[in-house]
């Protein structure tokens, strides 16, 4: 493209409006999906509720509420050969490239026919019940045990925790995975929904869409940032040894995993509301030491820097301190951010058209070509 005085370019489409959406906003001041803000979708209402409505635009009733709990319930086996994938995979395979391909072979047994709104909202379900039944059975696996059979009765949180621990998790726990679903579920035009939106402005597959935004995730500048975040608080035995890492590694102009945002200036709304829980979990967990590590990189980042923690941050910690992995942050992520992505593909068919920007061409200038013996 030539450059004309018209030309817009942004570097990363920093502060570019790419599309219109219904689904969520995310503003300095608040952040909200379809209208409710996020302090009282994680103060009041569960993740099936918030799930359902990204999925279907408003909350539900109790008996919606109902038939939408059996839906997912009815979706959490997997697939044979998808669980014969999972132990086919090497166990040393990144979780995120794992929920990839178990994601993409889901979409070979696809039980949903024919395509329209509805059948992409009941393919969200059956993706939304499969992931986290993917990720319990890659860690029992992962552990030389059977994978767990879902229980009837247990939230969506306290299902997971079930199949990957053989047993009901505390109050506390579920309460935590629960609230974290939420926090992650949606987030407008991040970079996994907006590579969901690119693949399905081209009127690919429903699964198609999803892995491409599995993929974009995966990376820690995105989702893959809570994995990072706790590999580097991990590192640290004391809050004064994470304190001279941490003015060390500002001196040194190095990314700090789990701060910074793109949107965010004056800090996630996610992260305050989770921040509480993770330091009871600390304490529930009696290691201290390592809120004091979380604590020291954040107020250096603060001191230094004036960057505030994003959701990633807290996010880490709390899953660590529930047992978890670290290998699993990101697919736990996925396990949440399927019903955001999923609201963007719903939309994006709805009023479809091809999302192809352009490029400023900074190569060389036009020349002639030259045999290879001329070369
Ligand atoms: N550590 C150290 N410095 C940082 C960080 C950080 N995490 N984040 C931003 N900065 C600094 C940059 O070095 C830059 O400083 P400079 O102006 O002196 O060069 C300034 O802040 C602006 O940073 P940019 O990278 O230009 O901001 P951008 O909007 O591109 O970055 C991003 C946003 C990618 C999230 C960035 O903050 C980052 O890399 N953070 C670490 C990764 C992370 O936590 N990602 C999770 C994002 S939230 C999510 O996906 C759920």
């Amino acid at each position: 493209m030539s450059s004309t005085a018209e030309e817009l370019y942004r570097p990363g489409l920093e502060g570019i409006i790419a599309g219109e959406t219904s689904v969520s906003t995310v503003e300095q001041d608040d952040l909200a999906y379809r209208g409710y803000t996020i302090e009282d979708l994680s103060k009041h209402a569960s993740f099936e509720e918030v799930a359902y409505l990204l999925l279907y635009d408003d909350l539900p009733t109790q008996s919606q509420l109902d038939g939408f709990v059996a839906q997912i319930n009815a979706h959490r086996e997997l697939p044979g050969p998808v669980v014969d994938t999972l132990r086919a995979i090497p166990q040393n395979v990144n979780g995120m490239d794992m929920l990839r391909t178990a994601v993409s072979m889901l979409g070979h047994f696809d039980p949903i026919a024919g395509e329209g709104h509805d059948q992409d909202v009941e393919r969200a379900i059956h993706v939304l019940a499969a992931v986290p039944t993917m990720i319990a059975t890659r860690l029992r696996l992962g552990a030389g045990q059977d994978p767990v059979s879902p229980k009837p009765g247990l939230s969506h949180a306290g299902q997971f925790l079930y199949q990957a621990f053989g047993s009901e998790p505390t109050a506390l726990h579920e309460k935590v995975l629960d609230l974290t679903l939420t926090l992650y579920a949606e987030h407008e035009y991040n970079a996994s929904a907006f590579a969901a939106r690119v693949c399905t402005s081209t009127l690919s597959d429903f699964y198609s869409a999803i892995v491409s935004g599995i993929g974009t995730l995966k990376g820690p500048l995105h989702g893959g940032a809570n994995e990072a975040a706790m590999e580097m608080i991990s590192r640290f035995g004391s809050g004064p040894e994470a304190e001279a890492w941490a003015h060390h590694a500002i001196a040194n102009k190095e990314k700090i995993m789990g701060f910074g945002h793109r949107v965010y200036k004056n800090g996630d709304h996610r992260a305050r509301i989770l921040e509480p829980y993770t330091r009871q979990l600390g304490e529930a967990k009696g290691e201290q030491f390592r809120v004091d590590v979380y604590d020291a990189i954040k107020d250096t980042m603060w001191n230094e820097k004036k960057i505030y923690p994003n959701v990633d941050y807290p996010c880490g910690l709390a899953y660590f301190f529930m047992d978890l992995p670290i290998d699993v942050y990101t697919p736990l992520f996925v396990a949440s951010r399927v019903t955001g992505w999923a609201a963007h593909i719903i939309e994006q068919r709805s009023n479809n058209r091809l999302i192809r920007p352009r490029s400023r061409y900074v190569g060389p200038a036009i020349r002639p070509y030259k045999p290879v013996s001329e070369r």
